[in-house]
């Protein structure tokens, strides 16, 4: 028997014990006993899920496709990702040292899985600052640690700012565009430079692009490679041989309105596909199966109206705090990561309670960030509520100022 101290035989796991708890949860909490107040916290879209999509995950449950499917997916919805992913990126799956893809429980699916096959403990990875909260945890559950590039004012991860950052231990640098918290679109340049990093250097790119169905006209510069006439955002996996080092993560959850049926999906270089097969096996088995067929409806649903939509929102944002602070800007996604003004002297948290205080609900910075300088508006609600809420975020900014 080992002399070394025993945790509690009952108790949870050092690893369990090293992790954060989500500043989000916490927030949750506070809006379940505020039912009456502006809840600009979640993001999660509110809008109904297309027919034709639900209309197919019913049909699958109604003729019996209620069992497993092969871990890697479904193959009828594998085979409509490979053809979007064909006339979006030109990328080609008929080689078998070509591409893999693997449909995910969850896009948080694709980054456990993507994060098992590629840190070993002691290993790093490079994350933006501000990121999406499970970023730095998921490098905690695998022993290895998360290092943080900080995003500037622009909130873009540039090469220049991820340069100083990669160390021998580097096994990927993560991107998200559009961005969660700040809805920041990267540019193709941005992309580009990226990308002939970590191919220089030897690790790979993932890039989390769970919002890029939601990128604002404006944010969308380039051509898709099979169709010129389909414009999207940047994207790093668009550009030539990509698929060597950008392992790609998309999901269906915020596209459609689906966020609980728990969708997703990785595409990138053979060998790493494979290893998360691997994990996939042994831990979520496969994806929703019936679910899985309604996702391969979401490649006939038409979005855009839904985006547009959106889009006001965002400028009904950006004209009403843009003047009174700085906001990164936000070209897709449906959040506005908005800086505490300086003349307040308050710290994101301390905005977010005297907010919540009157009646408004918004996330602070510090669960995104290593500073607490900023809180972070969701606009997927109601642009009534929207427009209340911002009166009063006008009101509280502008008050205060004067004083
Ligand atoms: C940037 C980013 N990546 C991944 C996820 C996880 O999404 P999913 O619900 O598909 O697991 C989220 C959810 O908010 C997100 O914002």
């Amino acid at each position: 028997m080992s002399d070394e101290p025993r945790r509690g035989a009952s108790g949870p796991s050092r690893r369990a014990g090293s992790l954060r708890a989500s500043g989000i949860r916490r927030i949750l909490q506070r809006a379940a006993t505020m039912p009456d107040a502006v809840n600009l916290t979640i993001g999660q879209p509110d809008f109904a899920v297309p027919e034709n999509v639900q209309r197919a995950a019913v049909d699958a449950i109604q003729s019996g496709r209620n069992g497993y499917s092969p871990n890697a997916g479904d193959p009828h919805l594998l085979d409509r990702i490979r053809q979007d992913l064909a006339r979006d990126l030109g990328w080609s799956f008929g080689d078998p040292d070509g591409p893999g893809v693997l449909a995910t429980t969850g896009t948080s699916g694709a980054l456990t899985l993507a994060y098992l096959a590629l840190l070993d403990p002691g290993d790093e990875c490079i994350i933006p600052d501000p990121y999406f909260v499970s970023y730095p945890e998921l490098a905690t559950m695998c022993g290895a640690s998360a290092v943080l590039c900080d995003t500037g004012e622009d909130g873009e991860m540039t090469a220049e700012r991820v340069e100083p950052l990669i160390t021998s231990r580097t096994r990927f640098v993560l991107f998200n565009t559009p961005a969660n918290p700040n809805g920041v679109v990267a540019s193709k340049r941005t992309c580009a430079d990226l990308l002939d990093l970590c191919r220089s250097r030897g690790v790979v790119l993932l890039s989390d692009e769970i919002y890029d169905a939601f990128a604002f006209p404006e944010s969308r510069t380039d051509a898709c490679a099979g169709d010129p006439a389909i414009r999207r955002c940047p994207s790093p996996a668009r550009l030539p041989g990509a698929e060597d080092t950008v392992l790609l993560i998309r999901g269906f959850g915020k596209t459609f309105g689906c966020t609980g049926w728990r969708l997703g999906y990785a595409a990138g270089p053979g060998w790493l596909v494979e290893a998360m097969v691997k994990f996939h096996q042994y831990t979520f088995v496969c994806a929703p199966t019936p679910l899985q067929h309604g996702a391969a409806a979401c490649f006939d649903a038409d979005m855009d109206p839904v985006v547009l939509e959106y889009q006001k929102r965002r400028d009904m944002i950006v004209e009403r705090l843009g003047g009174l602070t700085h906001i990164a800007p936000p070209g897709g996604a449906f959040y506005a990561w908005v800086k505490v003004p300086e003349h307040l002297g308050m710290t994101g948290e301390q905005f977010t309670e005297l907010a919540a205080g009157h009646g408004v609900l918004v996330v602070n910075g510090g669960v995104f960030s290593s500073k607490d300088t900023h809180f972070r508006i969701s606009y997927a609600t109601d642009p009534a509520k929207l427009a209340q809420g911002l009166d009063t975020l006008v009101g509280l900014m502008s008050q205060r100022a004067a004083v």
